[in-house]
């Protein structure tokens, strides 16, 4: 069995919150060669998106495999190291903890792990996001697995006309459950319509029995306890074969739909699928980005990638992201563009709450006529 390792952490931007510093790339890239030449990993490769650094790894160690964990958080000590001596932004926001015990659930990094037996013909999507949240798979994933009309093999491949399942977790309350598509279409849609808190942590196809899709799902701020950094999640999709095909994978990103993020980690925004080249988001933090990196996995070697969102196609959904970009920025602080109050990660209405507290006055019951 291969394991097909993401984990990746903010530890520190350039300039601001927007990038990675090509340094703290290279310590990654160098770190990584390593640990193929010790023999931990079968292959590896550095990429970000955003101020993320993401480790796209491939071993046979299994998922939470403490070897594989330990050698991230040692890496991202290094490059914090390296944004501490360029003095980067944000220095190691993500390592939540001082030291490393066991594996990095609980710790800051995030990740998403997939183990399968590897087919004849192994294409793998990792998708990296900046400024947004682990829910803002939902969609996507929705589209991908459950949706005929971004996905045609749904309706006319026999090896997947069966759906597909999909394992939904509430991250507010540590549960899990599983839905299966479509027979479940409406109970599924009723959780993940709601991404702030429920999120799609895996799919598996019923015809092959065979794991199709895989997020990182921790709620930084919830694990600090205090707002620390949105997620900005990661996802692997294997494709065709019975698995939806490379392009319906991508489909769904040719809808810049809207998602919780940028700015402060407080806005919505509209999701931007971009080129590594573009994947630095400035205006207003924003808007969010998402990369596609192509592999075809051999023998457990990431032969890739292929930057898939460069791509004249995704042109249009870049442009409309733009213009949802203007007409949202024209609400200023109101909703919908700011979050609910509920789901702020920055605020200060705890503080006027109690500064204002004795400003607010009773109003008289209106009396009810008999
Ligand atoms: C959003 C994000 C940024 C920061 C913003 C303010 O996920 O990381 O939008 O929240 O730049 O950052 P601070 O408070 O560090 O100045
Ligand atoms: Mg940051
Ligand atoms: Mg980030």
């Amino acid at each position: 069995m291969t394991t097909l390792s993401i984990i990746k952490a903010d530890t520190g931007g350039f300039v601001g919150h927007s990038s990675v510093h090509p340094d703290m790339l290279a310590a990654a890239s160098e770190a990584l060669r390593e640990a193929i030449g010790d023999g931990l990993l079968i292959d590896g490769h550095a990429s970000s998106c955003g101020d993320d650094i993401s480790l796209i790894m491939t071993h046979e160690h299994g998922p939470d495999a403490e070897p594989v964990h330990s050698f991230a958080w040692h890496l991202f000590g290094q490059t914090t190291t390296i944004a501490k001596r360029l003095g980067l932004y944000g220095a190691g926001q993500d390592l939540l903890s001082d030291a490393f015990s066991g594996n990095l659930r609980g710790m800051g990094p995030g990740y998403a792990e997939l183990e399968f037996t590897e087919r004849p013909s192994e294409p793998v999507i990792c998708f990296l996001a900046d400024k947004t949240e682990p829910g803002a798979w939902n969609l996507p994933l929705y589209k991908m697995f459950a949706d005929p009309f971004n996905t045609a093999g749904l309706v006319i491949d026999s090896k997947m006309h069966a759906g597909f399942s999909f394992e939904v977790y509430d991250l507010y309350e540590e549960k899990r459950i599983v839905f299966d598509a479509p027979a479940q279409l409406y109970d599924l849609l009723m959780y993940i319509g709601a991404p702030a808190r429920y999120v799609v942590h895996s799919v598996h196809s019923k015809t092959l029995g065979e794991q199709a899709a895989a997020t990182s799902t921790q709620r930084l701020s919830l694990i600090a306890g205090k707002y620390v950094g949105k997620d900005d999640p990661v996802m692997i999709v294997r494709a065709q074969s019975g698995l939806p095909a490379v392009g319906e994978v991508l489909e769904p990103f040719a809808f810049p739909y809207s998602v919780a993020g940028c700015m402060r980690g407080s806005h919505h925004a509209p999701i931007m699928p971009v080129s590594i080249a573009q994947a630095h988001p400035a205006r207003f933090d924003g808007p969010p980005r998402i990369v596609a990196l192509g592999f075809q996995i051999k023998d457990g070697k990431l032969v890739g990638p292929r930057d898939l969102f460069d791509d004249p196609s995704f042109d249009r959904a870049r442009a409309q992201a733009n213009e949802m970009m203007d007409y949202l920025r024209r609400h200023g602080p109101f909703e919908p563009h700011r979050l609910a109050l509920e789901d702020l990660e920055y605020t200060t209405m705890r503080q006027l709450e109690e500064r204002l507290a004795d400003r607010w006055e009773a109003m008289a019951p209106v009396a009810v006529r008999q």
